[in-house]
């Protein structure tokens, strides 16, 4: 069985083919970061308009490369929410017409869902159940993971998401959207414990994550410690304050996945979403794991951010377990998983 993935749902345009016997047989990732650069954010008309010119060639060239024809899938899987609204139109009516046309089975995939089954195109394939924490710009979530679509959310963000918080504590830092990354390599310069920082709502039970007072806490460090130094000086105190922010968001996550795992008596972790990119976070939780005699998995740095693999493998998964939603054209801007 062989599954064409569209995924338009952010500033991402991703397309592949994944086929249960071969994996992925070809895919690719078209960025709208330069797009957006000069905005400091996602502007969602560009975004729509980018992924209008991007979704069509991209989905000509994965079936090329994968040496393919319409008729050689057995099914078209796009992302139907949560995201930009109008970004997800254009995966959402593109991928429903050209199953029409093709005579194939439209198959609409949660966001998160292609997130947390990402680690699942990996060699070592986690097995249910696990621990999934996803997290990416938009969500901080745990959830215990039964199998496909037996999803249970066991704690979330109540404010900002961690990559939010990466992405606006970079941008008092002087970077770049999306500054995560940039961060985390400016952090790798940063002196450890020069700053402490607190982790947000780890000294009281339960498994929500609450990350905006981790960023005005940054912001105060950024303008109280940085008057009247010289750039060199000032570009060593924004890689200590870096550092301690990171410290802080891994240190958050990493206390809260193994009190999730303690919590539903499960071994196995599986982090997602861009953020699982982190270095730190995944040294930190591979640590974290070991510890209690467990494990964790996660996709390779590519599949960690948005990606059409992902949601091609969901689709398929969706497909073999006949979990398919109503035929209705439908974008869902917010959708709980
Ligand atoms: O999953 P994703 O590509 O898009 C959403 O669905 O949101 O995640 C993007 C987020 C951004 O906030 C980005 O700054 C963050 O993931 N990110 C990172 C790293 N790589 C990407 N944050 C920290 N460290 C990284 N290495
Ligand atoms: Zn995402």
């Amino acid at each position: 069985m062989r599954i064409l993935g569209i995924e338009t749902s952010c500033d991402e345009t991703g397309i592949a083919i994944y086929d249960d016997k071969l994996g992925i047989m070809s895919h690719r990732l078209y960025s709208q970061i330069a797009v957006h650069a000069d905005y400091g954010g996602v502007v969602p008309e560009l975004a729509s308009r980018d992924h209008v010119r991007k979704t069509i060639p991209l989905i000509k060239e994965v079936l090329a490369e994968a040496n393919l024809t319409p008729q050689d899938l057995d099914g078209v899987a796009y992302t139907a929410g949560p995201g930009l609204v109008g970004a997800l139109l254009v995966g959402c009516s593109i991928g429903r017409s050209l199953a029409y046309g093709w005579n194939l089975p439209a198959i609409p995939v949660h966001h998160m869902e292609g997130h947390l089954l990402a680690p699942m195109l990996e060699d070592n394939v986690p097995e249910f159940p696990f621990v999934a924490l996803l997290v990416s710009g938009g969500h901080t979530m745990l959830v215990r993971v039964d199998g496909i679509g037996e999803y249970k959310l066991l704690g979330e963000s109540v404010d900002d998401a961690a990559g939010e918080a990466f992405d606006k504590t970079a941008k008092l830092l002087g970077l770049d959207y999306p500054g995560g990354p940039v961060l985390a390599k400016m952090a790798e310069q940063g002196e450890v414990g020069r700053f402490k920082l607190p982790r947000p709502m780890t000294d009281r039970p339960g498994l929500d994550f609450s990350f905006s007072g981790l960023k005005t806490a940054a912001g105060t460090l950024v303008r109280k410690e940085t008057e009247h130094l010289s750039e060199a000086e000032k570009a060593q105190t924004f890689a200590d304050i870096a550092n301690a922010f990171q410290q802080a968001v891994v240190d958050t996550l990493a206390i809260k996945c193994k009190r999730a795992l303690k919590q539903e008596g499960l071994k196995r972790l599986v982090i997602a979403g861009g953020v699982s990119a982190n270095t730190s976070l995944r040294e930190k939780l591979a640590i974290t794991t070991e510890k209690l005699g467990g494990e964790v998995f996660y996709p390779r740095p590519e599949f960690c951010t948005d990606n059409g693999a992902m949601i091609a493998y969901a689709g398929l998964q969706r497909l073999q377990t006949g979990q398919l939603e109503e035929l209705t054209f439908k974008a869902k801007p917010r959708w709980p998983l």
